[in-house]
């Protein structure tokens, strides 16, 4: 990119990724490669699957997979702000890529934490950034506390989490959002225009077994490490009678690229931190216009083939 005032100037529009990248982050990191109108530009890690320090290396480790080791790597939050730290070692496994090995990262993270990058870029990119956060939402919590004006200067917040109806961990929860609801509540109130792609939209945008063998058939090594890492989780969305394995994090990412082949709708959400068996709920209301101030955009719905065609696109990319 060219450097015009210390700021580059490039043709698509920047993108911050906050991740606690475990198996389907890490295949959001390789689509972010070879995105139609954003271009990444750092990525920030935060606890939330597993532990920070693996989330750290594992993005690390998937950069250079992905040929973008020049992308800086911002270490956030080992815990979340108010609650006990939950983790999703049963899906993730140990390492948090199903326990499946990359070469040791070439680079250690950089000094600067997360929430003091995300306003740095902000401000770089005034008006302009995209944040895809795709893990709980610590970092971004810590960043609006600590720099009152950073909402006015995002262009918007693309959330994956939540959901209108239903939850992952609890019949009311998603993982992200139960993991910090504090956090979360926090976001969604904090003025910037925000987009929560929930389990409503994520969980239409599964892949099956057979597609997965499609996609390692690509015969380039991203794409056979997606083939490989999502197939670890295919036996746990059995419980959920999807008939594959949902792209939560990945078809996040596609979404702030493009959405064309998706529904929003603005809606009131609000995150639940007090109920007993409500926990982490982002309370949604998607049918009235009176009972909630409209603070979110809201994913309905997904055309799961335009979906598949941008994910074997992408990966295929690698191979040329
Ligand atoms: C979310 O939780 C994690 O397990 C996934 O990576 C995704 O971000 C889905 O609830």
């Amino acid at each position: 990119a060219l450097l015009k005032g210390g700021v580059s100037v490039m043709n698509k529009r920047p993108m911050l990724l906050d991740c606690d990248t475990g198996v389907d982050g890490a295949v959001a990191i390789l689509l972010t490669k070879y995105l139609n109108t954003l271009e990444l530009i750092a990525v920030t890690t935060v606890a939330g699957n597993v532990e920070v320090e693996h989330t750290t290396r594992n993005t690390l480790q998937v950069l250079e997979l992905a040929g973008m080791e020049h992308i800086p790597v911002y270490r956030g939050a080992e815990k979340p702000l108010l609650c006990e730290a939950v983790t999703a070692h049963h899906v993730h496994g140990q390492n948090g890529l199903n326990d499946m090995t990359l070469p040791k990262p070439k680079r250690e993270p950089e000094a600067m934490p997360a929430w003091d990058a995300i306003y740095k870029y902000a401000k770089q990119y005034e008006g302009e950034l995209t944040v895809v956060a795709i893990g709980p939402l610590t970092n971004l919590a810590l960043a609006i506390v600590k720099y009152k004006e950073l909402p006015n200067l995002l262009k918007r917040i693309v959330i994956m989490g939540g959901a209108a109806v239903g939850g992952n961990v609890t019949p009311c929860a998603e993982f992200n959002v139960y993991a910090d609801p504090e956090a979360a509540d926090m976001v969604f109130t904090c003025g910037a225009p925000v987009y929560m792609c929930g389990l409503d939209v994520t969980m239409r945008a599964y892949l099956t077994a057979e597609e997965l063998d499609e996609i390692a058939s690509l015969d380039n090594k991203q794409a056979v490490f997606t083939r490989d890492v999502m197939q670890g989780i295919l036996k746990f969305y059995r419980t959920y009678k999807l008939g594959g394995v949902a792209f939560h994090d990945p078809v996040t990412v596609l979404y702030a690229d493009d959405e064309s082949y998706f529904q929003t709708d603005l809606a009131g959400v609000r995150v639940e931190t007090k109920g007993k068996l409500t926990r982490g709920k982002t309370v949604t209301d998607l049918y009235s216009d009176k009972q909630m101030e409209h603070n979110a955009f809201v994913v309905t719905n997904v055309d799961r083939d335009v979906f598949k065609k941008r994910v074997f696109e992408i990966l295929a990319k690698y191979g040329e």
